[in-house]
């Protein structure tokens, strides 16, 4: 999954500032966008197949408290988008918790009467530790409240158990932009370690080929590369 959903709070990211032009040259190597309906009406062109991730959750900003999100999306439009699946946001330990946990769970409900599943967001916020007890911690309720799926983040240390103790399927979260081996190896443990898929944005698009790190990090998940192999594509596919 290409995440470049992020401009929904962040406004125009590096590296999403031209979406037409920087990122739908990508679209074809990915199974699935993750984006806004903002985005989805305005760029990108009904000729596109890949199934839509949608975001459905916002009202925030980073000027303010980003956990005191809405649901800011109707069910019809959803549907008139052909969605795949909606993400919501959940912060857990947050300020507004109990708003986003609801958030999730309205949508599990309504998605549920269309045959539309809901992806469960896990967001940390700055003074959380980002360990495999607060991630099993998330993960977990957004499982037990019927979350289809699960966006978190890889962590070093634990992150099977994360996995093991969430009964639905987990996708893992890029973050920051790190260097292209770095990433590669983060997604190749991720799913070595129980994870279905990941969604990845910043280390695709802010890579210094996005081209060739999406069709690397596509070897990592299908073909089950290793991190070295799928480097060696990227090297290749970025001189070419
Ligand atoms: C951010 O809030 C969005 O949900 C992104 O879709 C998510 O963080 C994945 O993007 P990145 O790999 O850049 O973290």
């Amino acid at each position: 999954m290409l995440a470049v959903d992020h401009g929904y709070f962040q406004g125009p990211t590096t590296g999403l500032e031209r979406i037409d032009i920087n990122i739908l040259p990508l679209v074809q190597h990915a199974d699935t966008l993750m984006l806004t309906r903002g985005i989805l009406r305005s760029i990108v062109p009904s000729s596109v197949s890949q199934s839509i991730v949608l975001r459905v959750s916002g009202g925030t900003s980073i000027l303010k408290e980003l956990s005191n999100e809405e649901i800011a999306v109707d069910m019809e439009d959803s549907i008139r988008l052909n969605v795949c699946a909606m993400a919501v946001q959940v912060f857990i330990g947050g300020e507004y918790e109990r708003q986003s946990i609801i958030n999730m769970t309205k949508m599990v409900d309504i998605g549920t009467r269309y045959g539309i599943p809901t992806l469960a967001v896990t967001a940390v916020g700055k003074d959380m530790t980002r360990d495999a007890r607060y991630f099993r911690l998330a993960t977990r309720i957004c499982a037990e409240l019927g979350a289809h799926y699960i966006k978190t983040y890889y962590i070093e240390d634990g992150f099977e158990t994360v996995t093991a103790s969430c009964p639905v399927p987990i996708v893992m979260a890029g973050g920051k932009k790190l260097p292209e081996l770095d990433a590669l190896t983060m997604a190749y443990r991720a799913v070595q370690e129980g994870a279905s898929g990941v969604d990845m944005g910043r280390n695709i698009f802010q890579s210094e080929s996005p081209a060739a790190m999406i069709q690397a990090v596509k070897a990592v998940v299908h073909d089950n590369e290793t991190p070295e192999k799928a480097f060696e594509l990227y090297t290749t596919v970025k001189n070419e």
